[in-house]
């Protein structure tokens, strides 16, 4: 018998619109439609184990091997570099990696740029880039407070409908990376079960293709 291949769905919307792909992909699961606190559910038949995980925690499990596969934002994948295969762009869960500040910001090159974030690899990179000499602020969330009680000048966060932003006024000054939804593998999975899980990147690669067909 094949062995299963597991797969680490963030919990959520995104994992929700991920999920109906790979049914349609030709890996159903009807345990998944069942109600309760359940974590994990399998369908042998059709060789796959799904379980539900908190997002930013997906490409751990799959980095460690506890998933062959999961899907994650370029975001996570940017920041926190795991050593995973990333097979396929989802094409879901779009949005951008902003720097953003008030209306009003004008950036001063003479003084050390207070940049608050989620993100302080990619913020880092990203003025390393720019030789620009910045003190990274790290925060958890609401990222959006920061310049407006003068904690920091500007943020890098995500800008999805910029509405939060907007309700801030608050501008996103520049756009550092799009960011998308990735499918990724463990690298032993991969080896070990490369016809299985190239068969399910393709699979979902069809699904995503004929989808965004559907919507033009
Ligand atoms: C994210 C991000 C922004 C917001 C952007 O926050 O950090 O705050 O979404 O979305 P929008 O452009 O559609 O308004 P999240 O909801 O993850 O909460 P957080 O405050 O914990 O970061």
């Amino acid at each position: 018998m094949q062995p299963m291949i597991n797969v680490a769905l963030p919990k959520g919307r995104l994992g929700e619109k991920v999920l109906a792909i790979l049914e349609s992909a030709g890996y159903p699961c009807p345990a998944i439609h069942d109600p309760g606190r359940r974590l994990i559910f399998e369908n042998e038949e059709s060789g796959v184990r799904y379980f539900w995980v908190k997002p930013s925690d997906v490409a751990i499990y799959v980095e460690r091997g506890a998933a062959d596969v999961g899907v994650v934002g370029k975001d996570i994948l940017l920041e926190y570099r795991p050593d995973v295969y990333e097979l396929l762009d989802l094409h879901m869960g779009k949005c951008r990696m902003c720097v953003a500040g008030p209306k009003t910001f004008r950036d001063d090159p003479e003084k050390t740029l207070r940049v608050a974030t989620k993100f302080p690899h990619i913020a880092r990179d990203y003025y390393a880039g720019r030789s620009r000499e910045i003190d990274i602020i790290k925060l958890n969330g609401s990222i959006e407070l920061a310049p407006i009680l003068g904690l920091s000048d500007v943020i890098v966060d995500i800008v999805e409908t910029g509405a939060t932003l907007r309700e801030n006024d608050l501008d996103a000054l520049e756009t550092i990376v799009p960011i998308s939804a990735r499918l990724i593998a463990n690298k032993s999975s991969y080896q070990f079960q490369t016809e299985a899980i190239r068969a399910m990147g393709d699979a979902v690669a069809q699904q995503v293709a004929q989808r965004e067909e559907k919507e033009k």
